[in-house]
Protein backbone atom coordinates (compact mmCIF):
# COMPACT_ATOMS: atom_id res chain seq x y z
CA UNK A 1 0.00 0.00 0.00
CA UNK A 2 2.88 2.18 1.04
CA UNK A 3 4.73 1.97 -2.09
CA UNK A 4 2.14 2.92 -5.03
CA UNK A 5 1.93 5.69 -2.66
CA UNK A 6 5.39 6.83 -2.47
CA UNK A 7 6.02 6.47 -6.21
CA UNK A 8 4.38 8.53 -7.82
CA UNK A 9 5.82 11.84 -7.17
CA UNK A 10 9.39 11.06 -7.72
CA UNK A 11 8.03 9.29 -11.26
CA UNK A 12 6.11 12.39 -12.33
CA UNK A 13 8.98 14.20 -11.98
CA UNK A 14 11.26 11.75 -13.77
CA UNK A 15 8.81 11.28 -16.74
CA UNK A 16 8.47 15.14 -16.79
CA UNK A 17 12.16 14.82 -17.29
CA UNK A 18 12.14 11.90 -19.45
CA UNK A 19 9.50 13.84 -21.81
CA UNK A 20 11.22 16.70 -21.89
CA UNK A 21 14.74 15.03 -23.04
CA UNK A 22 13.01 12.81 -25.50
CA UNK A 23 10.43 16.06 -27.35
CA UNK A 24 13.99 18.10 -27.23
CA UNK A 25 16.05 15.04 -28.77
CA UNK A 26 13.40 14.68 -31.27
CA UNK A 27 13.48 18.00 -32.20
CA UNK A 28 16.95 18.05 -32.11
CA UNK A 29 17.12 14.83 -34.31
CA UNK A 30 14.53 16.48 -36.19
CA UNK A 31 16.46 20.22 -36.99
CA UNK A 32 19.58 17.91 -37.92
CA UNK A 33 17.81 16.02 -40.52
CA UNK A 34 16.52 18.85 -42.34
CA UNK A 35 19.45 20.74 -42.56
CA UNK A 36 21.41 17.75 -43.71
CA UNK A 37 18.93 17.21 -46.24
CA UNK A 38 18.84 20.84 -47.82
CA UNK A 39 22.19 20.85 -47.61
CA UNK A 40 21.88 17.81 -50.09
CA UNK A 41 19.36 19.32 -52.13
CA UNK A 42 21.19 22.35 -52.86
CA UNK A 43 24.52 20.57 -53.54
CA UNK A 44 22.27 18.76 -55.83
CA UNK A 45 21.22 21.23 -57.83
CA UNK A 46 24.24 23.67 -57.66
CA UNK A 47 25.08 22.33 -60.84
CA UNK A 48 24.08 19.63 -63.22
CA UNK A 49 27.64 19.55 -64.63
CA UNK A 50 30.62 19.56 -62.15
CA UNK A 51 34.32 19.51 -62.14
CA UNK A 52 34.58 15.54 -61.93
CA UNK A 53 30.90 14.82 -62.37
CA UNK A 54 30.90 12.51 -58.92
CA UNK A 55 28.72 15.35 -56.68
CA UNK A 56 25.86 15.49 -59.11
CA UNK A 57 22.65 14.10 -60.07
CA UNK A 58 24.41 13.12 -63.61
CA UNK A 59 25.18 9.78 -64.85
CA UNK A 60 28.33 8.85 -63.89
CA UNK A 61 29.47 8.48 -67.45
CA UNK A 62 28.86 12.26 -68.43
CA UNK A 63 31.89 14.36 -67.74
CA UNK A 64 32.08 17.94 -68.37
CA UNK A 65 34.98 20.55 -67.42
CA UNK A 66 34.03 23.97 -65.78
CA UNK A 67 36.52 26.17 -67.69
CA UNK A 68 37.97 29.51 -66.11
CA UNK A 69 37.09 32.76 -68.39
CA UNK A 70 40.94 33.08 -68.67
CA UNK A 71 40.90 29.16 -69.92
CA UNK A 72 38.50 30.53 -72.56
CA UNK A 73 40.29 33.11 -73.40
CA UNK A 74 43.13 31.40 -73.99
CA UNK A 75 41.56 28.97 -76.22
CA UNK A 76 39.99 31.42 -78.45
CA UNK A 77 43.30 34.03 -78.45
CA UNK A 78 40.36 36.49 -76.73
CA UNK A 79 37.69 36.17 -79.02
CA UNK A 80 39.24 37.29 -81.86
CA UNK A 81 37.50 38.16 -84.74
CA UNK A 82 38.80 35.61 -87.56
CA UNK A 83 38.27 32.39 -85.48
CA UNK A 84 34.43 33.74 -85.59
CA UNK A 85 32.47 30.46 -87.26
CA UNK A 86 28.67 31.68 -86.54
CA UNK A 87 26.40 34.16 -85.20
CA UNK A 88 23.65 33.50 -83.82
CA UNK A 89 20.51 34.23 -81.41
CA UNK A 90 22.49 33.20 -77.88
CA UNK A 91 25.44 34.98 -79.41
CA UNK A 92 28.77 34.27 -81.42
CA UNK A 93 30.64 30.82 -81.79
CA UNK A 94 34.14 30.83 -81.90
CA UNK A 95 36.96 28.33 -83.18
CA UNK A 96 39.33 27.54 -80.10
CA UNK A 97 42.11 25.19 -79.53
CA UNK A 98 42.60 23.89 -75.58
CA UNK A 99 45.96 23.75 -74.06
CA UNK A 100 46.09 19.77 -74.84
CA UNK A 101 45.51 20.69 -78.56
CA UNK A 102 42.00 19.49 -78.75
CA UNK A 103 39.86 21.63 -81.31
CA UNK A 104 36.32 23.31 -80.05
CA UNK A 105 33.70 25.66 -80.22
CA UNK A 106 33.18 28.18 -78.10
CA UNK A 107 29.96 29.75 -77.97
CA UNK A 108 29.77 33.17 -75.98
CA UNK A 109 26.39 33.82 -75.02
CA UNK A 110 25.42 38.05 -75.28
CA UNK A 111 25.31 39.82 -72.30
CA UNK A 112 23.55 38.89 -70.16
CA UNK A 113 19.72 38.32 -70.23
CA UNK A 114 17.11 36.53 -68.43
CA UNK A 115 16.14 34.55 -70.97
CA UNK A 116 19.91 33.91 -72.14
CA UNK A 117 20.38 32.61 -69.12
CA UNK A 118 17.73 30.00 -69.31
CA UNK A 119 18.71 28.86 -72.20
CA UNK A 120 22.36 29.06 -70.93
CA UNK A 121 21.58 26.62 -68.13
CA UNK A 122 18.67 24.72 -69.73
CA UNK A 123 21.44 23.43 -72.69
CA UNK A 124 23.85 22.34 -70.05
CA UNK A 125 21.96 20.38 -67.81
CA UNK A 126 20.40 18.30 -70.40
CA UNK A 127 23.24 18.25 -73.00
CA UNK A 128 25.98 17.20 -70.30
CA UNK A 129 23.65 13.76 -69.86
CA UNK A 130 23.16 13.34 -73.75
CA UNK A 131 26.09 11.30 -75.09
CA UNK A 132 25.35 9.70 -78.50
CA UNK A 133 27.50 9.30 -81.94
CA UNK A 134 24.64 11.99 -83.67
CA UNK A 135 24.16 14.48 -80.85
CA UNK A 136 26.68 17.39 -80.26
CA UNK A 137 28.94 16.88 -77.43
CA UNK A 138 29.32 18.94 -74.76
CA UNK A 139 33.05 19.82 -73.37
CA UNK A 140 32.55 22.14 -70.67
CA UNK A 141 31.73 25.72 -69.85
CA UNK A 142 32.04 29.11 -68.19
CA UNK A 143 30.29 31.03 -66.07
CA UNK A 144 31.82 33.69 -64.81
CA UNK A 145 30.08 37.25 -63.63
CA UNK A 146 28.11 38.30 -67.24
CA UNK A 147 30.19 35.70 -69.28
CA UNK A 148 27.96 32.46 -70.30
CA UNK A 149 30.27 30.62 -72.47
CA UNK A 150 29.65 26.59 -73.57
CA UNK A 151 32.66 25.02 -74.93
CA UNK A 152 31.45 21.97 -77.81
CA UNK A 153 33.62 19.46 -79.66
CA UNK A 154 34.56 21.03 -83.20
CA UNK A 155 32.00 20.53 -86.36
CA UNK A 156 34.05 21.19 -88.79
CA UNK A 157 31.27 21.38 -91.80
CA UNK A 158 29.21 23.52 -89.77
CA UNK A 159 25.44 23.61 -90.06
CA UNK A 160 23.86 21.47 -92.75
CA UNK A 161 21.65 25.12 -93.76
CA UNK A 162 24.85 26.18 -95.54
CA UNK A 163 25.69 23.03 -97.66
CA UNK A 164 21.88 23.36 -98.92
CA UNK A 165 21.33 27.05 -100.05
CA UNK A 166 24.40 28.49 -99.69
CA UNK A 167 25.79 28.60 -103.52
CA UNK A 168 29.94 28.91 -102.57
CA UNK A 169 29.51 25.60 -101.41
CA UNK A 170 30.22 22.55 -103.39
CA UNK A 171 26.40 20.70 -103.77
CA UNK A 172 25.82 17.15 -101.41
CA UNK A 173 24.97 14.42 -103.56
CA UNK A 174 21.89 12.61 -102.56
CA UNK A 175 23.71 9.92 -101.03
CA UNK A 176 25.04 12.57 -98.67
CA UNK A 177 21.73 14.24 -97.94
CA UNK A 178 20.26 10.82 -97.15
CA UNK A 179 23.22 9.95 -94.45
CA UNK A 180 22.89 13.45 -92.94
CA UNK A 181 19.58 13.18 -92.50
CA UNK A 182 19.55 9.60 -90.91
CA UNK A 183 22.75 11.00 -88.75
CA UNK A 184 20.17 13.60 -87.45
CA UNK A 185 17.18 11.20 -87.36
CA UNK A 186 18.91 8.93 -85.33
CA UNK A 187 20.06 11.62 -82.73
CA UNK A 188 16.05 13.15 -82.38
CA UNK A 189 15.21 9.44 -82.16
CA UNK A 190 17.35 9.11 -79.55
CA UNK A 191 16.23 12.62 -77.78
CA UNK A 192 12.82 11.35 -77.47
CA UNK A 193 13.22 7.75 -76.35
CA UNK A 194 16.08 7.41 -74.09
CA UNK A 195 14.21 8.86 -71.06
CA UNK A 196 10.98 7.86 -69.72
CA UNK A 197 9.96 11.55 -70.31
CA UNK A 198 11.51 12.26 -73.36
CA UNK A 199 13.13 15.12 -74.68
CA UNK A 200 11.51 17.58 -77.27
CA UNK A 201 14.02 19.35 -79.32
CA UNK A 202 11.78 22.13 -79.81
CA UNK A 203 14.01 23.88 -82.64
CA UNK A 204 15.05 21.03 -84.98
CA UNK A 205 15.92 23.17 -88.18
CA UNK A 206 19.01 22.73 -90.75
CA UNK A 207 21.14 25.62 -88.90
CA UNK A 208 20.75 23.22 -86.04
CA UNK A 209 22.03 19.93 -87.47
CA UNK A 210 25.83 20.07 -87.83
CA UNK A 211 28.40 18.16 -89.73
CA UNK A 212 31.53 17.38 -88.44
CA UNK A 213 34.73 16.55 -91.13
CA UNK A 214 33.47 13.75 -92.53
CA UNK A 215 29.77 15.02 -92.87
CA UNK A 216 27.97 12.90 -89.66
CA UNK A 217 25.46 14.38 -89.01
CA UNK A 218 24.95 15.53 -85.35
CA UNK A 219 22.08 17.52 -83.58
CA UNK A 220 22.96 20.93 -81.37
CA UNK A 221 21.40 23.62 -79.71
CA UNK A 222 19.40 22.63 -76.41
CA UNK A 223 18.66 26.00 -75.14
CA UNK A 224 14.81 25.84 -75.85
CA UNK A 225 14.27 22.01 -75.41
CA UNK A 226 12.73 20.54 -72.67
CA UNK A 227 11.73 17.46 -70.67
CA UNK A 228 8.04 16.07 -72.03
CA UNK A 229 5.76 13.58 -70.62
CA UNK A 230 5.15 10.27 -71.52
CA UNK A 231 3.82 9.42 -74.71
CA UNK A 232 0.31 8.20 -73.60
CA UNK A 233 -0.23 11.46 -71.14
CA UNK A 234 -1.38 14.38 -72.59
CA UNK A 235 1.79 16.76 -73.64
CA UNK A 236 2.44 20.23 -71.38
CA UNK A 237 1.26 22.83 -72.68
CA UNK A 238 4.32 25.81 -72.69
CA UNK A 239 4.42 29.19 -74.39
CA UNK A 240 5.60 28.60 -78.26
CA UNK A 241 9.20 29.17 -79.28
CA UNK A 242 10.82 27.70 -82.12
CA UNK A 243 11.73 28.92 -85.71
CA UNK A 244 9.64 30.30 -87.97
CA UNK A 245 8.99 28.30 -91.19
CA UNK A 246 9.84 25.07 -88.97
CA UNK A 247 6.99 25.82 -86.34
CA UNK A 248 4.55 22.31 -85.94
CA UNK A 249 1.02 24.32 -86.73
CA UNK A 250 -0.95 22.27 -84.21
CA UNK A 251 1.62 23.16 -81.56
CA UNK A 252 1.41 26.84 -82.71
CA UNK A 253 -2.35 27.22 -82.31
CA UNK A 254 -2.49 24.78 -79.22
CA UNK A 255 0.56 24.97 -77.25
CA UNK A 256 0.73 22.11 -76.76
CA UNK A 257 3.80 20.41 -77.07
CA UNK A 258 4.84 16.99 -77.97
CA UNK A 259 7.91 15.28 -79.69
CA UNK A 260 5.40 15.03 -82.83
CA UNK A 261 6.34 19.32 -83.24
CA UNK A 262 9.82 17.52 -83.89
CA UNK A 263 8.73 15.53 -86.93
CA UNK A 264 7.51 18.15 -88.42
CA UNK A 265 10.01 20.43 -88.32
CA UNK A 266 12.11 17.77 -89.63
CA UNK A 267 9.68 17.48 -92.31
CA UNK A 268 10.47 20.90 -92.96
CA UNK A 269 14.15 19.54 -93.26
CA UNK A 270 13.91 16.88 -95.39
CA UNK A 271 12.13 18.98 -98.03
CA UNK A 272 14.85 21.44 -97.65
CA UNK A 273 17.50 18.68 -98.48
CA UNK A 274 14.85 17.89 -101.92
CA UNK A 275 14.70 21.13 -102.67
CA UNK A 276 18.08 23.05 -101.80
CA UNK A 277 16.02 26.34 -100.23
CA UNK A 278 15.52 27.56 -97.12
CA UNK A 279 12.34 27.24 -95.21
CA UNK A 280 11.23 31.05 -95.51
CA UNK A 281 12.73 32.85 -97.99
CA UNK A 282 11.15 36.81 -98.52
CA UNK A 283 12.21 37.08 -101.56
CA UNK A 284 9.54 35.04 -103.39
CA UNK A 285 5.73 36.20 -104.02
CA UNK A 286 3.91 35.49 -100.68
CA UNK A 287 2.83 31.60 -102.01
CA UNK A 288 6.38 30.60 -102.11
CA UNK A 289 7.85 32.21 -99.27
CA UNK A 290 6.94 29.36 -96.75
CA UNK A 291 8.89 26.54 -97.63
CA UNK A 292 6.33 23.46 -95.89
CA UNK A 293 3.47 25.28 -97.59
CA UNK A 294 4.41 25.93 -101.33
CA UNK A 295 6.01 22.12 -101.37
CA UNK A 296 2.45 21.02 -100.41
CA UNK A 297 0.71 22.97 -103.04
CA UNK A 298 3.14 22.25 -105.96
CA UNK A 299 2.19 18.45 -105.47
CA UNK A 300 -1.41 19.11 -105.35
CA UNK A 301 -0.63 21.28 -108.83
CA UNK A 302 1.30 18.13 -109.69
CA UNK A 303 4.43 20.69 -109.83
CA UNK A 304 6.39 18.47 -107.82
CA UNK A 305 9.31 18.52 -110.24
CA UNK A 306 9.85 22.39 -110.58
CA UNK A 307 10.59 21.81 -106.41
CA UNK A 308 13.37 19.55 -106.64
CA UNK A 309 16.93 21.21 -106.21
CA UNK A 310 18.68 21.64 -109.58
CA UNK A 311 21.88 20.26 -109.00
CA UNK A 312 19.77 16.52 -107.68
CA UNK A 313 18.01 16.57 -111.18
CA UNK A 314 18.97 13.79 -113.39
CA UNK A 315 21.72 12.55 -110.32
CA UNK A 316 18.88 10.88 -108.32
CA UNK A 317 16.32 7.49 -108.74
CA UNK A 318 13.11 8.61 -108.81
CA UNK A 319 11.69 5.83 -106.61
CA UNK A 320 14.39 7.01 -103.52
CA UNK A 321 13.37 10.57 -104.20
CA UNK A 322 9.68 9.68 -104.18
CA UNK A 323 10.12 7.65 -100.93
CA UNK A 324 11.46 10.77 -99.04
CA UNK A 325 9.14 12.93 -100.50
CA UNK A 326 6.23 10.59 -99.38
CA UNK A 327 7.81 10.90 -95.74
CA UNK A 328 8.41 14.50 -95.50
CA UNK A 329 4.69 14.68 -96.11
CA UNK A 330 3.88 11.92 -93.09
CA UNK A 331 6.36 14.49 -90.65
CA UNK A 332 4.04 17.42 -92.14
CA UNK A 333 0.38 16.28 -91.28
CA UNK A 334 -1.54 18.94 -89.78
CA UNK A 335 -2.39 16.10 -86.99
CA UNK A 336 0.03 15.36 -84.78
CA UNK A 337 -1.28 11.67 -84.41
CA UNK A 338 -1.02 11.07 -88.00
CA UNK A 339 2.77 12.25 -88.01
CA UNK A 340 5.08 8.99 -87.99
CA UNK A 341 7.36 9.04 -84.90
CA UNK A 342 11.40 9.31 -85.47
CA UNK A 343 11.98 5.52 -85.56
CA UNK A 344 9.83 4.69 -88.16
CA UNK A 345 11.13 8.19 -89.61
CA UNK A 346 14.64 6.45 -89.51
CA UNK A 347 13.38 3.46 -91.13
CA UNK A 348 12.11 4.99 -94.17
CA UNK A 349 15.12 6.74 -94.93
CA UNK A 350 17.00 3.68 -94.58
CA UNK A 351 15.12 2.26 -97.60
CA UNK A 352 15.61 4.86 -99.78
CA UNK A 353 19.32 5.12 -99.26
CA UNK A 354 18.99 1.65 -100.19
CA UNK A 355 17.22 2.24 -103.22
C1 LIG B 1 35.87 14.34 -57.24
O1 LIG B 1 35.14 14.86 -56.18
C2 LIG B 1 35.18 14.10 -55.00
C3 LIG B 1 34.30 14.74 -53.97
O2 LIG B 1 33.39 15.62 -54.53
C4 LIG B 1 36.61 13.97 -54.53
O3 LIG B 1 36.67 13.16 -53.38
C5 LIG B 1 37.46 13.39 -55.62
O4 LIG B 1 38.82 13.38 -55.21
C6 LIG B 1 37.33 14.19 -56.89
N1 LIG B 1 38.06 13.52 -57.95
C7 LIG B 1 38.88 14.15 -58.76
C8 LIG B 1 39.53 13.34 -59.82
O5 LIG B 1 39.10 15.35 -58.65
C1 LIG C 1 28.31 3.98 -68.22
O1 LIG C 1 29.02 3.39 -69.30
C2 LIG C 1 29.11 2.01 -69.26
C3 LIG C 1 29.95 1.52 -70.42
O2 LIG C 1 30.27 2.54 -71.30
C4 LIG C 1 27.71 1.41 -69.29
O3 LIG C 1 27.78 0.00 -69.20
C5 LIG C 1 26.91 1.95 -68.12
O4 LIG C 1 25.58 1.48 -68.20
C6 LIG C 1 26.89 3.46 -68.14
N1 LIG C 1 26.22 3.96 -66.97
C7 LIG C 1 25.29 4.90 -67.02
C8 LIG C 1 24.67 5.25 -65.72
O5 LIG C 1 24.95 5.45 -68.05
C1 LIG D 1 41.53 17.69 -73.87
O1 LIG D 1 40.80 18.31 -72.83
C2 LIG D 1 39.39 18.19 -72.95
C3 LIG D 1 38.73 19.00 -71.86
O2 LIG D 1 39.30 18.79 -70.63
C4 LIG D 1 38.98 16.74 -72.91
O3 LIG D 1 37.60 16.60 -73.08
C5 LIG D 1 39.70 16.01 -74.04
O4 LIG D 1 39.41 14.64 -73.98
C6 LIG D 1 41.19 16.21 -73.96
N1 LIG D 1 41.82 15.63 -75.14
C7 LIG D 1 42.87 14.85 -75.09
C8 LIG D 1 43.39 14.37 -76.38
O5 LIG D 1 43.38 14.56 -74.03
Amino acid sequence: MHLPMALPLPNIVLYGYLVKFVVGASLLILLFGSLCYCLIVTRRSKGACQDNGSASELSPNSSCRVFTFQEVQQATSNFQERFLIGNGGFGKVYKGKLENGTVVAVKRGKAQSKQGLTEFQNEIRLLSKLRHPHIVSLIGYCHEGVEMIIVYEYMANGPLSKWLYQPNEAPLSWKQRLEICIGAARGLHHLHTSTVEGIVHRDVKSANILLDGNFVAKVADFGISIKGSSPEESHVVISVKGTFGYIDPEYFRSSHLTEKSDVYSFGVVLIEVISGRPALDHSLPTEKISLASWALDSELNGELHAMIDPNLVRKVRVSSLEKVWGLAKMCLANNGIKRTPMGFVLCCLEDALHL
